[in-house]
């Protein structure tokens, strides 16, 4: 396997530090490869199949009619390698896809041309640390870094995206992300739809400004829920239309949304046929009347339009459900009353009183690892300013929006849980075709619990709020750190649990309130357990036909007062490996922490 091809982190830091303080006003990527600008360097003992160049930038992209839209966005670029490797996206904010087969070396030139620091990760990857795009590894503005690794993962839908730190939900709303495709002599063998017939579908929400400029996060409550777009962009277009023959696809569905959970359902009650998760194909294909896919989550769905009559349409959309939102649903803000012992989340919130006496370990350290920029306060108020204290990145907490606080569905035109149209395919000529949806899929090597190396003590790490803050078994983000709870002996299979209020005796804990799409970092998991607490079920009921946990997955949606039991193994590579809400505001504000893999 590949190893640390002799990263030098002090010298990195070094770097790093002389680009930050050289870094001018409008920065630009001013040198060639291979001078010494890279924070990380190529490597002479590493032999790439494949190189790519992707050079983050501002630019613009023609998102709706009239004056085009600023985003940042990841420009790509082939080296070396076969035709096809790298397909740009012109006209929309996604960065370029980039189609890798397994058991390549690939080696990636990251030029950072933003005004600020940035980092990219491949999410769903397995590759060591310093491959990873850990937050650590920010490089400055008209700096770059040499990603070089081997494909080890199977055939699927994957994607790389910002990972900067403390700027990850920005970065990924201004732009910042792009598919990669994984292909496999296995699913060669499939003879599953391609070419034109195999069709990435990326879910984003966003917000515009009377001047079709990009508007994010406008208050502390936009923050604490997770930002939620007025409208669909799909694939980078507003009203997307898909045209397609009467045939089968391969649609690779993508939820690239900072925060916002999809339902999703054809409008004439077809049901989906699911092929993948996240990290493969499955064994079987699955078919579902809904699906949820909440943000990183992707879905291979095989859809087959043979039979639709020509000029016809099909619309997905996006179906009712509850529990998403604290105070809406059923059990929402009915059980947060009941457990909060009559303190309703308006007060939680507005007054700040989230540290009640036993409400766990919510305040931070003194070490405060937090430390970046000069905070790391410990008292309640500085926690609570802390939060909005990133420069001018948020703004007051009494929503500027005219809102008094008591709206806890937010401000967005499609309130999350609603019923909305997400795009629509439209058929447009007929076509023959001998695809047909194959019985067997994929072998999947089915973990057993008994195999893990903690079978009866799972890791459990627990998601709470406090100090207006998300926190992973009372902590949130430290750079470097790990508990022992978090500390992984390399090359073991781990059984881990996220649990969402399911074991809070009291109401405390279920003022999470919120749905979180957990993420791990480093290889794929198996979901073996769900588990629901009573007061939840009604709203869990809204979801729970659309989980489809049959393959590969890095992430899991967490819905309030459940718990979900998984198992992954931790192969390979020792060091650092992150595991956050893919909700990329509460990841931001520090919803994340390390496993250190010895
Ligand atoms: Cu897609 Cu650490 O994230
Ligand atoms: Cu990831
Ligand atoms: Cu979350």
């Amino acid at each position: 396997m590949l190893k640390n091809h002799g990263f030098d982190r002090r010298r990195f830091l070094q770097i790093a530090g002389i680009g930050a303080l050289t870094a001018v006003a409008s920065p630009r990527w001013l040198l060639a490869a291979g001078n010494g600008r890279y924070a990380r360097e190529a490597s002479a003992d590493f032999h790439p199949d494949v190189e790519i160049e992707i050079t983050a930038t501002v630019t613009t992209a023609p998102i709706l009619p009239g004056k085009p839209t600023k985003v940042w966005k990841y420009e790509g670029k082939l080296l070396k390698g076969l035709d096809g490797t790298v397909v740009p996206l012109p006209g929309t904010h996604l960065g370029a896809t980039i189609v890798l087969a397994k058991g390549q070396k690939v080696r990636l030139y990251f030029k950072n041309d933003l005004p600020e620091p940035n980092i990219i990760h491949c999410h769903g990857l397995h590759v060591p640390q310093v491959m990873d795009g850990h937050p650590m590894y920010d490089v400055p503005a008209g700096s770059g870094y040499v990603y070089e690794f081997q494909v080890d993962n199977p055939a699927g839908t994957y994607m790389y995206h910002a990972h900067t730190h403390e700027a990850t939900g920005r970065h990924v709303y201004n732009g910042l992300a792009g598919l990669i495709l994984v292909t496999d002599a296995e699913e060669k063998s499939l003879n599953l739809p391609s070419g034109e017939c195999d069709q990435p579908i990326v879910l984003q929400d966003r917000s515009f400004d009377a001047d079709n400029q990009l508007r994010y996060v406008q208050n502390m409550r936009d923050r604490h829920m997770g930002f939620l777009g007025d409208e669909m962009i799909v694939n980078g277009k507003r009203h997307f239309v898909l045209p397609v023959a009467t045939r089968p696809y391969r649609l690779r569905l993508l939820n690239g949304s900072n925060s916002r959970i999809y339902k999703l359902a054809w409008d004439d009650g077809t049901p989906l046929t699911v092929i993948g998760t996240d990290g493969h194909l499955l064994e079987k294909p699955v078919t579902r009347q809904y699906l949820m896919l909440a943000p990183g989550e992707r879905a291979e769905l095989f859809a087959d339009f043979t039979g639709r009559k020509v000029g016809s349409e099909l619309v997905m959309k996006s179906l009712p459900f509850s529990g998403a939102m604290p105070g809406h649903g059923m059990g929402g803000m009915m059980g947060m009353m009941n457990h909060g012992g009559g303190q309703g989340m308006m007060g939680m919130m507005h007054g700040g009183m989230m540290n009640r006496g036993g409400d766990g370990p919510a305040r931070r350290d003194s070490s405060g690892a937090m430390n970046h920029g000069g905070e790391g306060a410990a008292s309640q108020d500085e926690a609570g300013s802390g939060m909005m204290g990133h420069g001018a990145r948020a703004q007051s907490a009494q929503g500027e929006d005219g809102h008094d606080g008591m709206d806890m569905m937010g401000t967005s035109a499609l309130p999350l849980g609603s019923e909305y149209p997400l795009f629509k395919v439209h058929i447009m000529r007929e076509e023959t075709d001998t695809h047909r949806l194959p019985e067997r899929l994929v072998k999947i090597e089915r973990y057993q619990r008994s195999q893990a190396e903690n079978p009866g003590q799972p890791r459990h790490i627990r998601i709470s709020m406090a100090h207006m803050k998300w926190l992973l078994n009372g902590r949130e983000f430290e750079m470097s750190a790990a508990t022992p709870e978090e500390t992984v002996k390399v090359n073991t299979l781990q059984v881990i649990e996220f649990d969402n209020g399911y074991s809070e005796s009291s109401g405390m804990g279920m003022m999470s309130g919120l749905p979180h799409p957990m993420h791990i970092h480093g290889q794929q998991f198996q979901i073996i357990e769900r588990v629901v607490r009573e007061d939840s079920r009604k709203d869990y009921a809204t979801v729970s036909q659309g989980f489809v946990d049959d393959g590969w997955k890095d992430v899991v949606l967490v819905m309030p007062g459940e718990k979900v039991t998984l198992l992954k193994r931790f192969d390979d590579y020792k060091g650092l490996f992150l595991y956050h809400c893919h909700n990329l505001e509460h990841e931001e504000m520090g919803m994340m922490r390390n496993f250190n893999v010895v």
